[in-house]
């Protein structure tokens, strides 16, 4: 017979089989807990045990605590609840649940990809405890010695191991802008805090047969492609339909990347798109804005999920579009949402 373990600081209750450590079954159900020896020698695992018994193989320990005792602890690798129980556990982490970490990065790499967008490589250290992950779709804040921050959407999937990559467009009168890039251009470490955004996607969570649009604007892109390349590490087999627009054409760059996506992977679909055709002679592909590329293409949206990265205007201009054909707001993801919020209708 199992029993149940309450997780009182993160108000979570999980069953346990019967003969199974706390440790067993927090890692069983995805919780993740600081774990070193796993026989009860470094006591890195020590849990609160507030109410319960429970036997601690090593040391050897049999508890009943009730609830007017002080809490008692025990090792989680080690320990075998025989009740239910309550548990405090610091630094637990929840199922899903990443680390935000700020770390010192190399700059391995800086390359002009068109007039104004730079493509930044970065090397997180080779230390586990040192390093960080991420989900694809995720960004990082960027610190100058001066504590200035900036925010990149993470251009590489996390399936890159310490790799990321930054596509940082120069806005030249942004002091900001201008102050990173030279810090980028002239060190070779920068302060990264990551991983930051609620905007990302995994694999595994996406029904067999939904559809997916990414529609991209400007250096969106790097968010887009963070995603679609971790998609393509996992094998997705789902319709994936880009959307990237430009104000002109010289405002596009590594356009050849999705293209050969599409190419190489028929279930991938990429439509360029330039508002501004009049200002991008030799320009053969699609003109207008993305809602309404989009609209052109898509009669109905039931199996869609959108996931976007632009201005708040093209993003909000994008849904109201989409809405207008039964689009559902939920089925949209975006970072906008979180950072600039409208008023609900
Ligand atoms: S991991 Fe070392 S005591 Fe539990």
């Amino acid at each position: 017979m199992g029993y149940r373990i309450e997780i009182v600081n993160l108000q979570r209750v999980i069953d346990c089989a019967a003969g199974e450590t706390i440790l067993g079954c927090l890692q069983r159900q995805g919780y993740r807990l600081r774990v070193g020896c796993r026989n009860g020698v470094c006591e890195i695992c020590e849990v609160k045990l507030i109410q319960g018994e429970v036997v601690q193989r090593y040391p050897e320990l049999i508890l009943a605590i009730d609830e007017n005792q002080p809490a008692a602890t025990v090792l989680a690798c080690t320990t075998i609840p025989d009740s239910d129980i309550r548990v405090s556990i610091e630094g637990l982490r929840c199922p899903g649940e990443l680390l935000v970490k700020k770390l010192l990065c190399d700059v391995t790499a800086i390359e002009k990809l068109n007039h104004d967008v730079y493509r930044v490589r970065l090397k997180m250290p080779a230390t586990a405890s040192m390093s960080a992950e991420f989900y694809a779709g995720q960004y990082l804040d960027m610190y100058l010695p001066d504590g200035a921050k900036a925010s990149f959407s993470i251009g590489s999937p996390p399936d890159s191991g310490r790799d990321i990559e930054l596509h940082i467009r120069h806005i030249s009168e942004s002091e900001l802008s201008t102050a990173i890039l030279e810090h980028l251009k002239k060190q070779e470490a920068v302060e990264i805090e990551l991983p930051k955004g609620e905007c990302y996607l995994q694999a595994h969570t996406i029904d067999s047969d939904t559809r997916l649009i990414m529609a991209a604007a400007s250096t969106g892109f790097a968010q887009i492609k963070s995603v679609i390349e971790h998609l393509l590490a996992n094998q997705f087999g789902n319709q994936i339909h880009i959307y990237w627009g430009a104000r002109v054409e010289a405002d596009m760059y590594l356009e050849k990347l999705p293209e050969q996506w599409a190419n190489e992977h028929p279930n991938i679909h990429f439509e360029p798109v330039v508002s501004e055709p009049e200002k991008s002679p030799g320009w053969q592909g699609r003109t207008g804005l993305l809602p309404d590329a989009i609209l052109e293409d898509f009669s109905d949206f039931d199996d869609v999920e959108i996931f976007t990265s632009g201005s708040p205007a093209m993003v909000y201009a994008l849904l109201d579009a989409c809405e207008t054909r039964g689009f559902k707001e939920e089925k949209m993801h975006s970072d906008v949402f979180s950072y600039a919020p409208r008023p609900k209708k």
